[in-house]
Formats: C-alpha cells, sequence, structure tokens
C-alpha cells in the first residue's frame, strides 16, 4: 500500500540516503536537514508497506507565490511504476491549496525521463542553465504557471 505523507524531522536520514542513490551529486544530510526546516510544509515522502521509497523537497524563491522543487527521487526498484508521477500530483495539489502560482525547477538535459514526467504535468522549458552541475553539464529551468 502506497501511502504520501508530511515529512518530518525524523525522515531525514532516510531522504538523504534515497538522496545519495539517486544522483551523482547527492545534497549532504546537513543541508537536506536545512531545506527540510526553511519549508518542512513542502516536503514530503512516499512510503510503500511503512518503508520510504521517494521523497521531494521544496521550498520557497524569492520570487512571492513560487514554489521551488529542491530535490526528488524514487528508489531506483520502484521507478516506473507512476509513482513519481503520484507524489508531484500531490505536492502540487498542496501548492494549489497553498495559493502558490507558480513552481520551478531545474533538471538535467540529459534527463528525458523527468523532463517528460515535468512536462506532462505542464511544466514548460524556460530556458538552460549553462554548466549548472559540478561536471559542468547544463540543465533546464522548467516552470509551472497556475493557469
Ligand atoms: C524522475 C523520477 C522521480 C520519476 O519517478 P518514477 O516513479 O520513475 O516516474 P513515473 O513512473 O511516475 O513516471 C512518470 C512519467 O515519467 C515519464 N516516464 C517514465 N518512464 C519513462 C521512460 N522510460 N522514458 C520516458 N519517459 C518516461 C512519463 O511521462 C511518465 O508518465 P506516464 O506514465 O503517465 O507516461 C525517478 O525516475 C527518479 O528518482 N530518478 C532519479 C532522480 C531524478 O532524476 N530526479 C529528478 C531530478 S529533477
Amino acid at each position: 500500500m502506497n501511502n504520501i505523507r508530511q515529512m518530518t524531522k525524523k525522515d531525514i536520514p532516510q531522504v538523504y540516503e534515497i538522496e545519495r542513490k539517486s544522483f551523482p551529486y547527492p545534497f549532504g544530510e546537513v543541508l537536506i536537514g536545512s531545506l527540510y526546516f526553511g519549508a518542512p510544509e513542502l516536503c514530503f515522502v512516499l512510503e510503500q508497506n511503512g518503508k520510504m521509497i521517494g521523497f521531494l523537497l521544496g521550498g520557497y524563491t524569492p520570487i512571492p507565490r513560487q514554489a521551488h522543487i529542491l530535490s526528488f527521487a524514487i528508489l531506483e526498484s520502484f521507478r516506473g511504476e507512476g509513482l513519481g508521477k503520484e507524489l508531484l500530483i500531490h505536492f502540487l495539489s498542496q501548492l494549489k491549496s497553498l495559493e502558490f502560482s507558480s513552481v520551478k525547477l531545474e533538471v538535467s538535459i540529459d534527463n528525458q525521463k523527468a523532463i517528460e514526467l515535468y512536462e506532462s504535468l505542464r511544466f514548460k522549458i524556460e530556458s538552460k542553465i549553462r554548466k549548472y552541475y559540478q561536471d559542468n553539464s547544463d540543465a533546464y529551468l522548467m516552470v509551472r504557471r497556475e493557469e
């Protein structure tokens, strides 16, 4: 059984574990903690039969009513089953109830799967950010605006 719930402080080490397994340049556990405390109401975890298998860390930007997806991952063996999309839809509905008007994110230009997921939920590529990652590879800035 899948369950999406708001993240708590106790989840920080496990979120870090999934982050570490999912990204070539993961955020550290301390940074994940400070992102969480910056906007706990925008951070979610997804559990399957009580085990955490994914998370989404959200935050604020300097632009009023704009949210930022800071990190988002599903454990590899659970990918491709619609769980990432479910978690993202849950996050977007939270943004709606908190009256956000837009949400932005950065995604590697090589991450076709994630780009398609975001496009399927009305995110649009706004620009390319050159040398965004530590290996000097590029990202797209994607934004979704409420209609
Ligand atoms: C990106 C990620 C969170 C998606 O989670 P997921 O559970 O695998 O995704 P889903 O199964 O919900 O798929 C959602 C959508 O992704 C797209 N997608 C999924 N698999 C795909 C594939 N092999 N090729 C292209 N698009 C694909 C589709 O648009 C799909 O929607 P649909 O099933 O309605 O067609 C997951 O792949 C992940 O953790 N990746 C590593 C970390 C990462 O890249 N995070 C994003 C950083 S910006």
